[in-house]
């Protein structure tokens, strides 16, 4: 009798403990296609990166467009990001996280149709600032919706994720691109990224509204109720709500905040990493890879199209490599490693340059031009791409987190126009070799910022940086 029961304790154990791992299943499930449905916003931000680089060359025969024209057209786009990402902020504070994504997937399908039909480069220079500031809100307001949905035991990689739909969104377009060259039809190129559009406002109309915004706006219930879907008891909601209630008592200040020499400082570890980010040059290849297989000697369109289809592949891959060692071994050795690669893969560009590859004069000087620009490639998405955006999402404190994203993600876009914009200026006024050169340098140099002044922040708790960086301790120390 005693066994029976016994054994009837043990059956109705073990079925208890199957349903609760059901419900975690499930649960995580419901999370992830929240967060594949928001990173959907990565995918556009990558798009629009990307789709540019394929159009370029017919704007130059079709509309004769000069380098300074060219340059115009690339660099409003992220001109208008950057004055998004300055909005965005107030934007997904006023309306919610929600309707900011849906008004910029609007603004990306509406500036997706009319940059197709643009009649010549000024509209298109116009129009492409509007879509910009598209891009802009959404690079802020989808890793923070992002990060207000995760579970904390999954947030990290959730917003690794988001970075992968960047390099997917670049590859997409390159190889759309790569498709639509073979009619010429550029405006179609253009045109297409309203379907990922649609897709996208449609999926996010689904989705639930971020459970920290609802308590921002009082709305306790609501948040409840999110919560409820997104996680596995009662228990896990009523503790993450008091959780968020007691971060709410906290008033976003930054401005207050600003005043605080130590926080003054996180901003500018902030502005640095996100510049050293672009100066890299890394986007000089995403928007301007063809024209660089070009210079390298690939004289027709495919080959220079296929070449970029390879870039976009290999920057996507190479995003794998970050995923699986930041945490493991940290987030300063990867960095290390990336800055070494990119400088001395530029510098041997610079050389190569040097010695005369765009004269085309040896096939095996080209390939191993475009072997090297591939190797640096793989140092930036394994190392910059990721985790210059994971560091700024962990370095400020709760109460100017908010402003601190903001600054930071303006920086990037900023940073990203002066490059976009400089490019092929520099090519043309200081020649090839030295571009590459000054690139090189750049990045060996940020070696030493890196040794002198980043934290290292691999399992720290963020309200532990927060004490270190208020407590006045040396930037590089607030990770320990
Ligand atoms: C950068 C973008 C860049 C992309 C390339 C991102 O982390 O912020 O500027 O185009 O990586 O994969």
């Amino acid at each position: 009798m005693l066994e029976k029961d016994t054994q009837e304790i043990i059956d109705s154990d073990i079925a208890a403990e199957k349903h609760v791992k059901e419900e975690v299943k499930k649960n995580k499930l419901i999370v992830y296609v929240v967060a594949l449905v928001a990173a959907l916003s990565g995918l556009l931000f990558g798009l629009d990166i990307g789709v540019i680089s394929g159009v370029l060359p017919w704007l130059d025969k079709y509309w004769g467009t000069t380098p300074e024209t060219d340059e115009f057209i690339v660099s409003s786009m992220l001109a208008g990001a950057f004055a998004g990402s300055l909005i965005s902020g107030y934007f997904s504070r006023k309306f919610g996280r929600k309707k900011a994504i849906l008004i910029s997937a609007v603004i990306f399908g509406i500036g997706s149709i009319l940059s197709a039909c643009a009649p010549g480069p000024n509209t298109m220079i116009t129009i492409r600032f509007f879509l910009g500031i598209a891009v802009g809100i959404a690079s802020f307001t989808a890793p923070l919706y992002l990060s207000e949905m995760a579970p904390q035991r999954i947030r990290g990689a959730l917003i690794s994720m988001y970075q992968l739909m960047i390099t997917i969104g670049i590859v997409l377009a390159f190889l759309s691109d790569t498709f639509f060259s073979y009619g010429e039809h550029w405006r179609w190129m253009l045109g297409i990224l309203v379907v990922p559009s649609i897709i996208m406002f449609i999926g996010i109309m689904f989705l639930p509204e971020s459970p920290r915004w609802l308590l921002l706006k009082s709305k306790r219930k609501k948040a409840q109720e999110v919560l409820r879907r997104l996680r596995n008891s009662e228990l896990e909601v009523e503790a993450e709500i008091a959780d968020i209630e007691k971060n709410l008592e906290e008033k976003q200040d930054g401005k207050k905040l600003f005043h605080n020499k130590n926080f003054r400082k996180a901003l500018y570890l902030g502005v640095a990493l996100q510049a050293m980010q672009q100066f890299t040059g890394m986007n000089v290849v995403m928007y301007y890879a063809p024209k660089i297989f070009k210079v390298v000697g690939f004289a027709s369109s495919s080959q220079q199209m296929w070449g970029t289809v390879l870039v976009g592949f290999i920057n996507v891959l190479a995003t794998f490599i970050a995923i699986a060692f930041v945490d493991k071994f940290g987030r300063k050795p990867i960095l290390y490693i990336g800055f070494l690669v990119m400088g001395l893969a530029m510098s041997v560009l610079g050389f190569m340059f040097y010695f005369g590859v765009e004269t085309g004069a040896s096939p095996a000087l080209q390939y191993a031009a475009i072997g090297t620009l591939l190797i640096f490639i793989t140092g930036f998405a394994m190392s910059a791409g990721p985790i210059i955006w994971v560091i700024c999402s962990e370095i400020y404190p709760l109460a100017g987190r908010d402003l601190g994203v903001t600054v930071s993600t303006a920086t990037n876009w900023l940073c990203n126009a002066i490059v976009g914009a400089t490019f092929l200026t520099m090519l043309n006024s200081l020649g090839h070799d030295v571009t590459f050169w000054i690139y090189g340098g750049v990045n060996l140099s940020v070696i030493i910022i890196l040794y002198k002044f980043v934290p290292e922040t691999k399992g720290i708790s963020l309200e532990k940086i927060e004490r270190n960086l208020l407590s006045g301790k040396r930037l590089k120390n607030i990770g320990q």
